[in-house]
């Protein structure tokens, strides 16, 4: 399904080569999709991806917004899992995550969240193949923002890339990781057809708190 997306750095030159001009595109068709000055690290993929707060894991700065448009192919939905929901508000009126049915004048609310340490264990799904996600936060002092993966309702085990192979009991499991763990420190993903694979996780993921998308992806 879908197109294989890596990201990251590569070991060689030539690899290396590649992988940037790949981490590239994707940064480019990131850039049309997301405005604001609240942006984290995202990757919007044609048909999965995944998006964060600006600083994630540490909070986000006072007074920002960001604003992601994701489409997917026409015909098709969306859902989202949240790997991670945290914003310091009680009301919901200025810091917030909000997510739309629909981009632009015409779309409609799904979902509003605010709150620390939120649960969402199920997926969000929307009506349509458009969806606006909106990220406001206005004064605060704590707060880990946000992480979450979205991708077309085919893929019904989507995981996030906060996800570890020992979250899941089987020996050999079959998931569907999000294109591109991308983090504040611009780590690596994989590629869908070969799995994601762990990369050395004591000299990177851990040290930033974002541990990259460890599973084997085993294919059907
Ligand atoms: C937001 O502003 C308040 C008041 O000026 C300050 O105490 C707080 O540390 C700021 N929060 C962040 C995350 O910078």
């Amino acid at each position: 399904m879908g197109r294989a997306v890596m990201v990251g750095r590569g070991p060689t030159g030539a690899a290396g080569g590649l992988v940037l001009s790949v981490l590239l595109i994707l940064t480019t068709e990131g850039c049309r999709a997301q405005k604001g000055d609240g942006c984290g690290p995202s990757v919007l993929g044609p048909s999965s991806g995944t998006l964060s707060s600006l600083g994630y894991p540490r909070t986000y700065p006072n007074n920002t917004v960001c604003e992601w448009e994701i489409s997917v192919p026409r015909g098709k939905r969306i859902h989202f899992r949240f790997a991670s929901l945290d914003i310091e508000d009680s009301d919901c009126q200025v810091n917030y995550l909000r997510l739309y049915n629909g981009i632009g004048p015409e779309r409609s609310e799904i979902v509003k969240y605010c709150g620390l340490g939120l649960k969402v264990k199920e997926l969000i799904e929307s009506t349509g193949n458009q969806v606006t996600v909106q990220f406001m936060s206005g004064t605060h002092h704590t707060g880990h923002g946000f992480y979450l993966s979205y991708s077309t309702t085919e893929h019904a085990d989507l995981i996030t890339c906060l996800d570890k192979g020992s979250d899941f009991p089987q020996a050999e499991f079959s998931k569907y990781c999000p294109a591109g763990c991308l983090t504040s420190t611009e780590e690596i993903s994989g590629t869908v057809p070969n799995g994601y694979r762990e990369v050395s996780p004591q000299s990177r993921g851990m040290h930033v708190g974002v541990p990259l998308c460890l599973l084997h992806h085993v294919s059907r």
